[in-house]
């Protein structure tokens, strides 16, 4: 039904007014009390439930970052299947992003192109939205994340203060934390993955991190992740896990939009708004993804957690993430594309996976390299 007849509607707006559209549907449903008991959480079979330390996941598909920015929706994305949601990312002061339009889909090769520019509310008042999802009871069961961005105005170097900040203020609220220093949209965001300005960002949080499990010893630890971009050379990749590894972090999230393009073997079908400025997403970033995933995890032994995202469309995409090594997993173009039903169907075709190879729980699958079994 999405597809036949909400899709095509929504796509005759600009992209990003049909996510506002489509987000403050979601959010106003979430809001009204009497859709409540008709909102039920769909999390499929405690087959895929799975756990980050004392973090328990009734099953490994998350929202990806940038869906939700400003957490108006939280209560919702359970109830449309998703084990877990990322809210942000959120920067220390509030700040409007790159102008319109910023956001383009091309449907032909399903992928998004955008420059948002880390529009959102900013850290006060996403704060205050999360005490108002609380106050009204309607807090998530699944665990919620916080991705941490650097606003526009911070200077690089204050960069490390700014995320620890960022930490400190969402501390009691999120079950666990993503820093992003590999949006394309900010302008200079990513020379913070070079070895020594990473070391400081995570040098910052680890202090933050250390004090915050003191001052608030009633809470559960909170782990932290690293979201990478799928651009950058092999070297300086193999550095960034290096340096995640030695720090207090659990792991890296693989991975951000990218600013490279698929080649054309024709130029002439080179879709038009693979001219505009801002990271692509969706199934082009699909296999670039996996294989960093891959070699993460084969780089760490499997000692770092991946959260692996970039082109999840079905249980397919999401199973062979899951089996290059990511415990978990996340997807944002799919939504646009296959609409609120595609969460529920991967987490079923997830499920049908590991029955089908007789497995006890979706954990044993992680980096196991299986097939994917077509059923029918
Ligand atoms: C994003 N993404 C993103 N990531 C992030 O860490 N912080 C952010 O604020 C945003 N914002 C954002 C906005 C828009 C419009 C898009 C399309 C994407 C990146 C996103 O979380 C994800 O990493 C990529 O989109 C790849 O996954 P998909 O879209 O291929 O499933």
């Amino acid at each position: 039904m999405y597809q036949r007849l909400i899709r095509p509607l929504l796509f005759q707006l600009q992209a990003e007014t049909a996510h506002e559209q489509a987000l403050s549907m979601l959010s106003s449903a979430a809001k009204t009390r009497f859709a409540g008991p008709m909102l039920h959480n769909f999390f499929g079979s405690p087959l895929l439930e799975t756990s980050l330390k004392h973090i328990h996941f009734p099953n490994p598909l998350g929202l990806a970052a940038g869906m939700d920015k400003n957490a108006v929706a939280l209560p919702a994305w359970e109830n449309l299947g998703f084990g877990f949601c990322e809210i942000g990312g959120i920067t220390r002061h509030a700040q409007p992003g790159n102008p319109r339009p910023r956001m383009f889909r091309d449907p032909e090769t399903q992928a998004i192109i955008n420059r948002m520019g880390f529009n959102n509310d900013g850290l006060n008042a996403v704060v205050d939205r999360l005490i108002e999802w609380k106050t009204r009871n309607q807090w998530p069961s699944a665990p919620v994340a916080v991705n941490l961005g650097k606003s526009k105005i911070t200077p690089l170097e204050e960069a490390p203060s700014e995320y620890a900040q960022l930490l400190k203020a969402f501390w009691p609220y999120g079950d666990f934390f993503i820093v992003n220093v590999s949006s394309p949209n900010t302008p200079d965001l990513r020379k913070l993955q070079q070895t020594e300005a990473l070391r400081q960002v995570l040098q910052a949080l680890d202090q933050a991190q250390t004090e915050l499990e003191t001052t608030h010893s009633d809470l559960p630890k909170r782990p932290i992740f690293l979201k990478i971009d799928p651009d950058m050379p092999s070297e300086l990749l193999d550095e960034v896990i290096d340096v995640v590894q030695e720090s207090s972090l659990e792991g890296i999230v693989a991975t951000n939009t990218t600013v490279a393009r698929p080649e054309s073997e024709e130029p002439s079908k080179t879709p038009e708004v693979y001219a505009e400025t801002g990271g692509l997403s969706g199934y082009p970033l699909k296999e670039r993804s996996t294989h960093l995933i891959r070699h993460i995890y084969a780089r760490t032994k499997g000692k770092l957690t991946i959260i692996g995202v970039g082109g999840i469309f079905n249980a397919q995409d999401a199973w062979e993430k899951i089996c290059a090594g990511a415990s978990l997993v996340q997807a944002y173009s799919g939504m646009v594309y296959e609409g609120p039903g595609m969460a529920r169907a991967i987490v079923e075709g997830l499920c049908d996976q590991v029955e089908l190879h007789g497995l006890s729980s979706i954990g044993e699958a992680v980096g196991k390299e299986l097939d994917y079994i077509h059923s029918d």
